[in-house]
């Protein structure tokens, strides 16, 4: 994996492609807030709430960190071949636990996700971007399937998905983002991009403690005070003692400061069937090769994660 990694000094050129979701708007709202990301917009999928749920909500973490300029722009409404599921029970019924949000600033851009990152990515230098990618693959299959060319000029996708050894979480062997769209799953894992994937082997090490919250809430960032609370939202139904795990921060916190995590090279296929396991990952040593993540340093991640958000 080449040099990588980022400070004030070079932040990393991105687009985040999401479908906020709690853990979404924390990793959105450490990469505003650090400093160390120069966002260049923000995708939208459908995936743990419908698209205009998820659309409206980038632009509320937009307006909560008081950014304008960073578009917001629509991509796919629906997985490329299945229903997908619903997860108000986790999200909650406004994809933010119920957390206050002002309402968008700007209205999202009228056009489609996919061209729009593939006149992106085809404008700028190659290699110049990274897609950091924290919901089901759809769009980023698409880009695949309709514009290769500019597919090619990601320097580097890093992905939340998928589960190794690790048991699943909407299956037992599946993982959400890529149980929601299994096929663009396959498509993304089998083109051969500079991916990293961050299954659940290493997020579900990634929680947070009722302590943890109270010190992100006393660094005082609007960012930090909003991420206490939806952490604080995620708790629910968990053991009550720490949240769930912090699944998408750890795309961002791996951008960042990549040291932090354990990589495999691993070849891995996706089981598109119609069974319970349609999603699952299986090792597959003739598929391409690809950086997975299996560890993090749980306590050095959180503490990037306060220093990002609580960054003046
Ligand atoms: O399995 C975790 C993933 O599913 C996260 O991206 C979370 O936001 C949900 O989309
Ligand atoms: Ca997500």
């Amino acid at each position: 994996m080449p040099d990588f990694g980022a400070d004030a000094t070079r932040p990393i050129r991105c687009v985040i492609d999401t479908d906020p979701g709690i853990d979404d708007a924390v990793a959105i709202l450490f990469a505003l807030q650090s400093g160390w990301f120069d966002v260049l917009g923000i995708s939208t999928v459908a995936g743990n709430l419908g698209i205009p749920v998820t659309t409206r909500n980038a632009g509320r973490i937009l307006a909560l960190a008081s950014r304008t300029g960073i578009p917001v722009v629509a991509g796919a409404e629906r997985p490329l071949a299945r229903k997908g599921f619903d997860t108000k029970d986790i999200h909650g019924g406004d994809g933010l636990g119920g957390v206050a949000f002002p309402e968008p600033a700007e209205p999202p851009l009228a056009a489609n996700a996919v061209s729009w990152l593939a006149d992106l990515l085809t404008r700028e230098p190659a290699g110049s971007i990274d897609l950091l990618a924290l919901g089901p693959m759809t769009n980023l299959a698409l880009l695949v399937r309709e514009a290769p060319q500019a597919a090619r000029r990601i320097r580097r996708l890093i992905a939340m998905g998928g589960a190794v050894d690790e048991p699943g979480n909407i299956g037992p062997r599946t993982e959400f983002n890529i149980a929601a769209d299994p096929e663009a799953a396959q498509i993304v894992l089998s083109a051969g991009l500079p991916l990293t994937l961050i299954p659940l082997d290493a997020t579900r090490r990634l929680r947070a403690t009722r302590d943890d919250c109270a010190a992100l809430a006393a660094l005082g960032t609007p960012a930090a005070r909003a991420s206490a609370l939806l952490i604080e939202a995620y708790f629910n139904a968990t053991t009550g003692r720490e949240s769930r795990p912090l699944h998408d921060p750890c795309v961002m916190l791996l951008a960042a400061r990549p040291e932090l995590f354990g990589l495999q090279r691993l070849g891995l296929s996706v089981d598109t069937g119609q069974s319970e396991d349609a999603g699952a990952l299986d090792r597959a040593p003739g598929a391409p090769a690809v950086d997975v993540a299996m560890t993090v340093d749980a306590r050095g991640a959180l503490a990037l994660l306060a220093e990002g958000l609580g960054r003046a």
